[in-house]
């Protein structure tokens, strides 16, 4: 028998320096800008964000849209905006969407940027904090941002780092947060996400059941990349570990005794997943309605 348990590590104490942290450093800035993964744009999101914001104007930028479901990205886009975030769109390993980031801060601020002037404060520069669990990008956006190389700032637990504006253009500086903001890995479902796209390591669930939970998700939501890549055509009711051995039976991944590979099977498709060769998908739903 597979077991199917969460191995959790969570970490309630650098989480609260980090929020506090936050919460003094957000009265020096005049927005915040969160980065999510755009193939779980929830459960790369920090589950305090909201909360720790509180009427802070927002921007939410939905990154590796590269990887992500387009028809997906447009709908999590238009919710996001329905629940007043600006949003913009990018993929940070060929810079898309990353020229849109500054006109958009100046449309969220355009009221701010208006009282400046009135007040002939011109030249005064907007201040926005960018935030993002790890992995999820951060620090190739502000390098792409700022149109540096720049080193990967530490990003460790208990490394501890100084904060840092970085310059954007005249009138934009950026805060790179110090400090951890965790995803809600402590929800088996999240935990889940995060590791299928590679946020966390395997070693929170056995790989082939990781993998096969994989292969139940993407069965259930684009069968035809599926069938297109592995020839899968599963009997009806195949559960989860049965589209992970077709696969590996497809690809002839055998071990002695003509028994499947199962651990490679595993691999190899996490590894296609990751690295989008199956296709661009997007591993939760838009909510379909405004709620
Ligand atoms: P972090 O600061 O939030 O921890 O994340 P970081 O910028 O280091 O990015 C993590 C990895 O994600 C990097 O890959 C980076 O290149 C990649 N990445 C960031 N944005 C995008 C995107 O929009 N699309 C794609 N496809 N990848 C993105 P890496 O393998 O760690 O390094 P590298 O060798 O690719 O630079």
């Amino acid at each position: 028998m597979e077991t199917d348990a969460l191995q959790i590590q969570w970490y309630p104490g650098h989480m609260t320096k980090t929020r506090r942290m936050m919460e003094s450093d957000l009265r020096l800035v005049d927005a915040v800008c969160e980065i999510v993964d755009a193939r779980i744009p929830v459960s790369s999101r920090n589950p305090d964000i909201d909360a720790i914001c509180g009427d802070k104007p927002r921007m939410m930028i939905l990154n590796r849209i590269d990887m992500a479901d387009p028809s997906c990205t447009k709908q999590w886009a238009a919710f996001f905006k329905s629940r007043g975030f600006a949003v913009i769109q990018t993929d940070c390993k060929s810079r898309k969407g990353i020229s849109d980031f500054a006109p958009a801060l100046r449309r969220l601020l355009a009221e701010k940027l208006r009282r400046y002037a009135e007040k002939g404060m011109v030249g005064k520069p907007l201040k926005v904090m960018v935030v993002g669990i790890p992995n999820v990008g951060k620090s190739t956006f502000i390098n792409q941002v700022a149109g540096r190389k720049g080193a990967k700032a530490e990003n460790r637990p208990g490394v501890t780092r100084g904060k840092q504006w970085v310059n954007v253009d005249q009138g934009l500086l950026l805060l790179d947060t110090p400090g951890i903001l965790w995803p809600k890995f402590e929800d088996r479902e999240v935990g889940l996400r995060l590791a299928f796209t590679g946020a966390i390591k395997d070693d929170i669930l056995d790989i082939e059941t990781l993998s096969a939970r994989l292969a139940g998700l993407l069965w259930r939501h684009y069968p035809d990349a599926l069938r297109a890549r592995y020839k899968l055509s599963p009997e009806p009711g195949a559960s989860d570990f049965d589209l992970l051995h077709e696969i590996g039976r497809r690809r002839g991944y055998l071990i002695s005794g003509g028994e499947i590979d199962g651990e490679r099977t595993a691999r190899v498709l996490l590894e296609e997943y990751r690295s989008a060769k199956i296709g661009r998908f997007t591993l939760e739903d838009p909510p379909t309605e405004e709620s």
